[in-house]
């Protein structure tokens, strides 16, 4: 009577997103197993069953979890419930309600268990309270969880993270709960929530012990899979793309190790450096015979010999030798105006970072190609020479999959260089990072070594 009249005020009283939840009301598995004694209809085994199940309800609901035994031997019937931590006292009976009835009329073994969603039935004529052997069980018909991420190492290596911390936290709770969630940002767009929980007869080793073990299966199964369960005796894990279920989650970020930031560090730092000085020795050696063969009297006139040889209005193109010679197709002088135009003046909205060299800003071409364009300050020690020395070294480095150098722009105080755009990082660091300071370092640095030692 008392129980109709909850279930009616439930069903008046249910807000339209519970339905789903409410209507989950099949089994998502149910154990028994056929190698087991069964009982015998009206036995004083099946009577002890029938009380105990029905005392599992209202007993489960006061903290989600509940065991029992009853009976005398050799009729004894040990039980035990358990409601997902993230359930109330209402849903929790309502649940363990369903699942008493459901494994009553789906098993007539003398051992058995049932899961469903929101929580978990399971008696036997042997006491198992606080025993811990594993068996996971995997759910394979759940609705799109068979979907396959995009990224499946990655995405395992996110997953596990997660899970493992809340394993812990589930098991090593100082509130005994045993039951934990939690998030994890994949992607941008993409959050992993996950969930496990122990019964509370559990050790917290024990409990840990069972949810690496279901962990463990789940990864075998699901770990490139949008959602996965693992259901056991004594734990349970689950992930999911949505937040399935409804209580506070611990919020974790995966630590992208910095151990593999440096890896890739000293990969750049011991490719480039190499590079570098081959690039600027031969760089400034050719320059310097240039230099020598041309015989300039003095430094103003091969001043002025760069200025015209960078302001040509046409392409130029990069020799081997380093030399600046017409006829490129790829590189070219732009006009002052055009760049203006491009980065908005120079705006500062337009301002990707500013550097010891200069201001790098974002630009669009009139033909829509996005660029980044360094602007570099007046009172920067590069002079011509420098800028050619860059424009050089660039070139030369273009075919090792670097910041492309589109073209530059040189008008009175005024110089520019125009880098193809990349949005990543990867742009600031060869522009405005460490790169280019280190390489004009060295550029001196050799430079003048090379005024001496290249004759
Ligand atoms: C319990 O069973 C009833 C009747 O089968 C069903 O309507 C209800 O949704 C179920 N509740 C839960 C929590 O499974
Ligand atoms: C028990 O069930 C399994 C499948 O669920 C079956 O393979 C096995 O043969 C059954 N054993 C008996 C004794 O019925
Ligand atoms: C128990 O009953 C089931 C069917 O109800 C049967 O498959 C199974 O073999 C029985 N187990 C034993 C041990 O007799
Ligand atoms: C069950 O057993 C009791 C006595 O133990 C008996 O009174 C009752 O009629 C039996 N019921 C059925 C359905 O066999
Ligand atoms: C469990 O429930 C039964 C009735 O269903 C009640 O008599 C008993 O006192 C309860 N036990 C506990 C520990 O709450
Ligand atoms: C579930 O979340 C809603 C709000 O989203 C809250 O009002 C409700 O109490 C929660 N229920 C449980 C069982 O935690
Ligand atoms: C329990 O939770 C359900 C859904 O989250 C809600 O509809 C119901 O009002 C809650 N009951 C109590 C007593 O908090
Ligand atoms: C997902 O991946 C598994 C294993 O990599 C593959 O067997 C399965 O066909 C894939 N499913 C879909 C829907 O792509």
């Amino acid at each position: 009577m008392e129980r109709d009249v909850l279930l009616t005020m439930l069903f008046l009283i249910i807000p339209l997103f519970f339905l789903p939840i409410l209507g989950s009301a099949d089994p998502l598995y149910t154990f028994c197993p056929n190698d087991s004694r069964n009982y015998t209809h009206n036995s004083t085994f099946q009577n002890n069953l029938k009380q105990l199940l029905e005392s599992l309800p209202s007993n489960t609901s006061v903290t989600g979890f509940y065991g029992t035994s009853i009976g005398d031997n050799p009729d004894t019937v040990y039980g035990q419930a358990l409601c997902r931590g993230d359930v109330n006292s209402t849903v929790c009976q309502n649940c363990i309600q369903n699942a008493s009835q459901e494994i009553l009329t789906r098993c007539t073994s003398e051992d058995a268990m049932i899961w469903f969603e929101l929580c978990q039935v399971r008696y036997s004529y042997q006491m198992f309270f606080s025993l811990m052997v594993y068996t996971g069980k995997y759910l394979d018909d759940q609705n799109n969880l068979e979907l396959n991420v995009s990224d499946p190492v990655q995405f395992g290596n996110v997953l596990k993270y997660l899970l493992n911390n809340i394993a812990n936290e589930a098991a090593f709770d100082p509130s005994k709960r045993m039951f934990a969630t939690g998030e994890i940002k994949f992607s941008k767009e993409d959050t992993i929530y996950g969930l496990v929980q122990c019964t509370r007869d559990m050790s917290g080793g024990n409990c840990n012990s069972c949810l690496l073990s279901a962990i463990g299966d789940l990864e075998t199964c699901c770990f490139f899979r949008q959602g996965g369960v693992v259901l056991s005796r004594n734990c349970n894990v689950k992930f999911e793309m949505n937040q399935f279920y409804n209580s506070s989650s611990l919020v974790l970020t995966y630590p992208y190790s910095k151990g593999a930031k440096w890896k890739t560090w000293m990969v750049v730092v011991v490719t480039c450096v190499p590079l570098l000085v081959l690039a600027i020795l031969s760089g400034s050696c050719a320059v310097y015979h240039r230099r020598k063969k041309r015989a300039q009297p003095d430094d103003e006139k091969s001043q002025n010999a760069l200025l015209h040889e960078l302001a040509r209005p046409t392409g130029v193109e990069i020799t081997e030798d380093g030399e600046l010679v017409p006829g490129s197709e790829d590189l070219h002088f732009m006009n002052l105006l055009t760049i203006r135009a491009a980065t908005d003046d120079f705006s500062d909205s337009n301002k990707l970072g500013q550097g010891g060299f200069g201001t790098v800003y974002k630009g669009v071409l009139p033909d829509g190609k996005e660029v980044a364009v360094k602007r570099l300050s007046r009172r920067s020690w590069q002079g011509l020479q420098e800028l050619k020395n860059e424009v050089i070294l660039i070139a030369k480095l273009q075919h090792r999959n670097l910041v492309k150098l589109l073209g530059c722009g040189i008008e009175g105080e005024e110089k520019l260089l125009v880098y193809e755009f990349m949005p990543n990082r990867s742009l600031d660091f060869f522009i405005f990072g460490l790169f280019l300071p280190l390489s004009f370092l060295l550029a001196f640095i050799i430079f003048q070594i090379g005024h001496t030692n290249c004759l």
